[in-house]
């Protein structure tokens, strides 16, 4: 991986599905002087994913990729990764699973935000699982994409405690506030730590 030498040259894709804050919030850090990445795309899987707004709104190149023609679909999308120079994706609630020929191109330039103290709770319905089992604390991890789901080598992680009280929804608010701590925590420690 490149070395960071206090100017942004880490041309980084984020690729979302939903509500995008975690977009929102890597956008804000790579204004920031620190940021060692610059956000040049913006890839979603859904069309009307509110995320692509702030895209708009800051004027990065956005594209939909629905990836239901899988390899057709990725091969397109490698070739637009490629032309636009990027060296570091991030998964933030990107709900579609990449293929193994996907994440080997990207190998250790991909990373992606779990709700969940991986290697707990991979998969969906994080919160819910973690209340059902009676978990004390759960929290994030961002961890390098690798071809099983949630499985990769682990970057950070942040636990919180889980109270009588927490529903899965508000537990789901309660780790979305770590999210936006720990992602871009993690972009920098991969990028100091060289
Ligand atoms: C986050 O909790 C992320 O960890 C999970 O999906 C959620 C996406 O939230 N994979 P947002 O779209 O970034 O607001």
């Amino acid at each position: 991986m490149k070395k960071f030498h206090g100017s942004k040259t880490i041309k980084t894709a984020v690729f979302i599905s939903g509500k995008g804050s975690n977009l929102k919030n890597l956008i804000k850090f790579s204004f920031l002087k620190k940021s060692p990445v610059i956000i040049n795309l913006v890839i979603s899987s859904n069309s009307k994913a509110k995320g692509l707004n702030f895209a708009k709104k800051f004027n990065i190149e956005r594209k939909i990729f629905t990836l239901n023609k899988k390899s057709k679909d990725e091969n397109r999308l490698l070739g637009i990764l490629k032309k636009n120079n990027i060296e570091l994706v991030c998964l933030a609630g990107f709900m579609k699973i990449l293929s193994k020929n996907f994440i080997n191109k990207f190998r250790g330039k991909i990373i992606n935000i779990h709700p969940s103290l991986l290697p707990k709770y991979k998969g969906l319905n994080t919160h819910k699982r973690a209340i059902a089992n009676r978990e004390k604390f759960t929290g994030c991890t961002v961890h390098f994409v690798s071809s099983k789901l949630d499985s990769g080598k682990i970057i950070l992680q942040k636990k919180v405690k889980i109270n009588k009280f927490d529903t899965p929804s508000k537990l789901a608010k309660k780790v979305l506030k770590l999210e936006h701590d720990l992602y871009p925590k993690a972009i920098m420690n991969i990028y100091s730590n060289l």
